[in-house]
């Protein structure tokens, strides 16, 4: 790809401009409306977009100031926001997947030692160096897909130096990679073995000294903890989420993906950004969320890899939820950044139609990364990020299956895909 160095974008002729404008999060109802423009324009300046509307009611510009991207046949969407993976970590997991579906259970194979302390043992013996390449890798996959922000977790090392290393690779990435990356601190992903049995005290040392380190060095804009059985505890996650909060980070929780615990209303009671997974969310959960604003965010590929029931999107937003679609990407539970696997389970298997999808993967996936006031929809003052796809409608991001029809990807108003 060609950069260009001019000051304008202009998008014109896009057979359907999906704006996705609105105050954010979408909840319930809301999700269905996506501000389609049929023959849209948009003009962005520096990055920022500037004007929206039809291509007959473009402003006056200098065209030679301008790179035009014709956009006849095409559907222009919000660039995609995936709001949940884990893509900074060593080593690869392909074993554990069939003994799953040879009967293992997921939290079994952790419970022996396998699973995230597997990956935490190859992404320990990392270098810096080698996971932020890996990292790249990744993060040109991504963009091929069409994701121009993506919020990444750390949890792979489990003591204070592979955590921040973790860290400062994602930091490094945002800076010199075109996709935005939004870091999150998951110290309390599970218990290293050397706590093993003593998971309070893990708790603590995350508390006194982990934390405080990551606050420090500011490399982390939100913190979360897996809640789960034989994992951390509500209480234990209220803990660290309480703590975290006090240093300035924002929260988000791995809520009720395998066991019920309470985890959703534990969010809720937080004001977490975000509850993610949510697989077996109660009925009191589901409505704590729509309550506390708190977005939901459901991760239809995990279910489908774990073979778990799929998340109740349906009640979700019907009953006034904000939901946010990401892919969970990791090497254990979730092995895929596939945006157009999330839409076609999203549509087939939880119900939800082709704009409460769009929405959920764009404005309320901003939301849940606590960046809907910058990116997320085509609206004046925001990024000029924006997907192209190969055909003129959004539904063709369900209807073609499993297909990357991402035609060309702007950042920041420059062509980088
Ligand atoms: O979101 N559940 C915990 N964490 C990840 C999986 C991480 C892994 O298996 O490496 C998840 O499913
Ligand atoms: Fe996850």
């Amino acid at each position: 790809i060609q950069k260009s160095d001019k000051k304008f974008l202009l998008i014109k002729h896009a057979a359907e401009l999906v704006t996705c404008a609105g105050p954010a999060p979408k909840a319930g109802a809301a999700m269905a409306e996506m501000g389609i423009i049929t023959d849209g324009a948009l003009l962005a300046q520096d990055g920022k977009i500037i004007w929206v509307g039809k291509t007959d009611e473009l402003p006056e510009v200098d065209q030679a100031q301008c790179e035009i991207v014709d956009a006849a046949g095409r559907c222009v969407l919000p660039g995609f926001v995936d709001s949940h993976t884990h893509l900074v970590f060593g080593g690869y997991r392909a074993d554990e997947f069939f003994w799953r579906l040879g009967g293992l259970p997921y939290l079994e194979i952790l419970e022996r030692g396998g699973g995230i302390l597997n990956t935490v043992k190859a992404t320990r013996q990392a270098t810096k160096e080698e996971l932020k390449a890996l990292g790249r890798q990744r993060l040109d996959a991504m963009l091929a897909m069409g994701v121009t922000t993506v919020e990444g977790k750390s949890g792979y090392g489990l003591d204070c130096e592979t955590e921040l290393r973790q860290l400062a690779v994602m930091d490094e990435l945002n800076r010199e990679h075109p996709v935005d990356v939004v870091p999150t601190f998951m110290g309390a992903h599970a218990i290293p073995p050397d706590y093993k049995g003593r998971t309070d005290e893990y708790v603590d040392f995350i508390i006194d000294e982990v934390l405080p380190a990551v606050a420090e060095q500011g490399v982390a804009v939100f913190c979360d903890v897996f809640c789960e059985k034989g994992i951390f505890s509500i209480e234990q996650s209220r803990r660290i989420l309480t703590a975290a909060k006090a240093l300035g980070l924002k929260a988000k929780l791995h809520a009720d993906e395998i066991v019920s615990l309470g985890g959703a209303e534990l969010a809720a009671e937080l004001g977490a950004c975000s509850a993610d997974h949510l697989l077996q969310a109660s009925d009191a959960g589901i409505s704590a969320l729509g309550t506390s604003g708190t977005v939901a965010t459901i991760l239809p590929m995990t279910a489908f890899c774990l073979r778990e029931p799929y998340a109740r999107a349906r009640t979700m937003i019907d009953s006034g939820t904000a939901v946010a679609l990401a892919t969970d990407y990791n090497p254990g539970s979730c092995f895929s950044h596939s945006i157009p696997l999330v839409a076609a389970l999203a549509a087939t298997q939880l119900g939800m139609t082709a704009a409460e999808i769009v929405n959920a993967l764009t404005i309320n996936g901003a939301a849940a990364v606590g960046a809907a006031h910058r990116v997320g929809s085509l609206e004046v003052g925001k990024e000029a990020d924006l997907v192209l796809l190969e055909y003129p409608s959004h539904q063709f991001l369900v209807y073609h299956a499993g297909m990357n029809i991402v035609s060309k990807v702007i950042k920041h108003g420059k062509v980088v895909w």
